[in-house]
């Protein structure tokens, strides 16, 4: 490997002279970018805009890391190769055997942590992971939203709501780049379901696009700058996305002005003419049906079809991001350290579980539960994590047969080796702690009956590629629940679940804790919510619907057709509504609302003052009044435009306060929160915004309003 000084030298010699009398910090990475390319030819361009996925491959190309994606570098010009992994949730695997990675909680669980802070951590620790392991870009920043609960790979995103979701994604992907990496966002856009993904046709206006999932990119990107922008599957508005002129040029590279290159997902480029349409690199070639952007774009090249400066911005767009993010001559990573990681997906896990029924403060559990029996979802051996593409298998993790309809190619069902049960002993030495399975509620009742308390243990698979049916726990898990709490009231549920799962016992168990896929300190994390060590904190990045008829889509689009090859529309109907939005205009009360979450201890809010202009800001109180420090995240909503009812997060705050503590928050809407998307823009109408400060979506604490000038703003 070159040294730092050789590569800044070389190319230094590559600028032009002026630029090389400037100071060093004034070259900028486009005028680097512009020099190296200078020096291409036609082939090492072509080159860099195309590139094979190694795991499919036998052998694979030298250099190569097994994993999704690689590129190439071009060792004369010093441009290192492109070594792509999937990261989601820590390093996907790939099938490499023997190689550890810490497993981060998932995005869902992510995304009830409210705190920009942990997700920057996160991608922190997963960037300098995946260096350790010689990757330089990492397919992450996933942001499409929670709009059907039953997508497969909700886990793998930041909920429902677009500036919860888009922030979220922006702290991890700064986390992500400040390791010398390149991240992506991914998967733009409306990727909102697996079922028919390869040929689901989203069709919804333009302002709903604008105010919903585009939104929660244009957030992303803004506050992450991410290097990659990953083009979905699926097609919108009739074209495919990753050939969509609409979204790649005119609102991705125009209107936002984004500078960084797209990619296409695994097998989403179909043609040719994704290149003028925006498409800079064509990923994982192998699935396509054929390689378009090899001799196909050379050839089009030089027939003049596509022009040369098409090319050029496209090379330009991956070697600047690749300059810009520091990817080449980087400093050493360092050495994996899977205790000190294993830290930060501790950290992750316990903030993210949410508390969601606790009567009769049945937790933490009390020094009286002297006989604790854990029931069911193989809370002996670990904790549950979503399938797919971004699958981390730590060297500890258990592998199950997955259920029938899983993809033929993806990796089974995995559970991180972090034992609940394990956990739980060691966290209550005092207490009889012992395990039931689960397979016959009977002899589980039995258990539950002669315990202090009963804590059954409920799982819920999904992956990419394979979305939830209906939101009811499978194989019997609520049966099992009912005849347990039938036998024991004190009954503790803990689901561990990639989708907001329907319960039917609710009002027969004492307390319910959502720990959805809690990653690789997972068991560590509940046992530590249950005991009291840590108090919850987590609150709902989605909607728990009470019942399916509730949704806007009550049947999942697509899951009627025989096969997955016939093409179909998708016509979301609630629009730019997604989730509480929906529940809201509807007048729908569901089973658990966006935002909640309860505590071990007690808040209250107070001394609203609201002030207008050219936005809204609201400062509050908000005090502990319990007894013991435990953390809130007030929300603050806009209930009202000066027109029509308009339900919105434009704000939060976690609060961290000592009991009797008191902490004033003030928060600043983003102008887009109280506009809508209209000719071309965002209309803030003038007029009286009215918005209310909650413990969540459903439930307003303080209320008011304040006058906001009208404005036009361009994107
Ligand atoms: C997924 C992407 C992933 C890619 C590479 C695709 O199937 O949709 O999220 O990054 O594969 O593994």
């Amino acid at each position: 490997m070159i040294s730092r000084l050789l590569a800044a030298a070389s190319l230094a010699a590559l600028m032009p002279l002026a630029a090389q009398a400037a100071p060093k910090a004034a070259v900028s990475p486009d005028a680097r970018a512009d020099a190296l390319i200078a020096r291409m030819t036609i082939d090492e361009q072509i080159a860099l805009v195309h590139g094979v996925m190694p795991s499919l491959m036998n052998p694979m190309p030298a250099g190569t890391i097994r994993s999704a994606g690689y590129i190439p570098g071009l060792e004369r010009l010093h441009i290192p190769a492109l070594k792509e992994s999937d990261a989601s949730l820590g390093v996907a695997n790939a099938g490499r055997a023997h190689d550890d990675a810490t497993a981060l909680p998932s995005g869902l669980a992510l995304a009830a942590t409210f705190s920009e802070a942990t997700a920057q951590a996160g991608g922190a620790m997963i960037g300098r992971e995946a260096r350790q392991k010689g990757f330089n870009v990492l397919l992450a920043g996933g942001v499409d939203l929670t709009r059907e609960p039953r997508n497969g790979r909700n886990f793998e995103y930041l909920g429902e709501d677009p500036l919860l979701a888009g922030r979220m994604a922006a702290a991890s992907i700064r986390g992500i780049q400040s390791q010398h990496m390149v991240s992506t966002t991914k998967h733009f856009a409306i990727n909102d379901q697996e079922t028919g993904r390869m040929i689901g046709n989203v069709e919804m206006p333009e302002s709903a696009q604008r105010e919903s999932d585009l939104l929660a990119f244009e957030l992303a990107i803004e506050g992450g700058h991410p290097g990659s922008v990953m083009c979905a599957y699926n097609k919108v508005g009739g074209t495919y996305a990753c050939e969509n002129p609409h979204l790649l040029n005119e609102v991705l590279k125009g209107d936002w002005g984004y500078k960084g290159w797209v990619m296409s997902d695994w097998g989403a480029v179909h043609s040719l003419g994704a290149a003028s349409n925006g498409l800079d690199q064509e990923s994982g070639q192998q699935l396509d049906k054929q390689v378009y952007f090899d001799k196909p774009l050379k050839a089009a090249v030089e027939s003049g079809q596509v022009s040369r400066a098409r090319l050029h911005d496209m090379v330009h767009r991956i070697v600047r991001e690749m300059i810009a993010k520091g990817l080449i001559d980087p400093p050493d990573p360092g050495k994996l350290d899977i205790a000190k990681d294993g830290a930060v997906a501790l950290h992750a896990a316990e903030q993210g579980v949410v508390l969601l029924k606790n009567d009769h403060r049945l937790l933490p559990l009390a020094g009286s539960a002297r006989r604790i029996v854990v029931i069911g979802g193989h809370a002996d051996v670990g904790v549950l994590s979503g399938g797919g593409s971004s699958q981390v298998i730590p060297l500890n993790s258990v592998h199950f047969a997955p259920p029938k309809g899983a993809p033929p190619w993806g990796q089974g069902m995995w559970f991180d080796g972090s034992s609940p049960l394990k956990a739980l002993q060691a966290a209550a030495p005092g207490a009889q702690v012992t395990f039931d399975a689960g397979t016959d509620p009977a002899a589980a009742a039995a258990a539950a009956r002669s315990a202090d308390v009963a804590i059954v243990f409920a799982t819920h698979w999904v992956s990419e590629a394979y979305d939830a049916r209906d939101l009811s726990l499978p194989e019997n898990q609520d049966a099992l629940i009912a005849a347990v709490a039938a036998a024991n009231p004190r009954t503790v549920v803990v689901l561990e679940s990639g989708v907001p799962n329907l319960m039917p016992w609710l009002d027969k168990v004492g307390a319910v804790v959502e720990a959805w896929y809690p990653g690789g300190r997972g068991g560590e994390a509940i046992a530590n919510v249950l005991t009291g060590k840590v108090a919850p904190s987590g609150r709902l990045p989605i909607t728990f619907p009470a019942t399916l008829s509730q949704l806007p889509e009550p049947a999942l689009p697509g899951a009627d057709l025989p096969n997955e090859t016939t093409p179909f529309d998708i016509r979301y109907a609630e629009g730019s509504d997604v989730g509480y939005r929906w529940f809201a205009r509807q007048g729908e009360k569901p089973l658990f609302p966006f935002g909640y979450g309860l505590s071990y201890s007690a808040f209250r809010y107070s001394g609203l003052k609201l002030a207008g202009g050219k936005t809204l800001t609201a400062s509050f109180t908000v005090t502990n009044t319990g007894a013991r420090a435990a953390t809130d995240t007030p929300q603050l909503y806009l209930k009202s435009e000066p027109h029509r009812a308009q339900q919105r997060l434009i704000g939060w705050s976690r609060v961290t306060l000592k009991p009797g503590e008191s902490r004033t928050v003030s928060l600043t809407a983003d102008p887009r929160l109280l506009a809508s998307w209209a000719d071309h823009g965002w209309r803030v109408d003038p007029g009286a915004y009215a918005v209310f400060v909650g413990s969540d979506a459903m439930t307003p604490v303080l209320s008011g309003s304040a006058k906001v000038a009208g404005a036009n703003l361009r994107p």
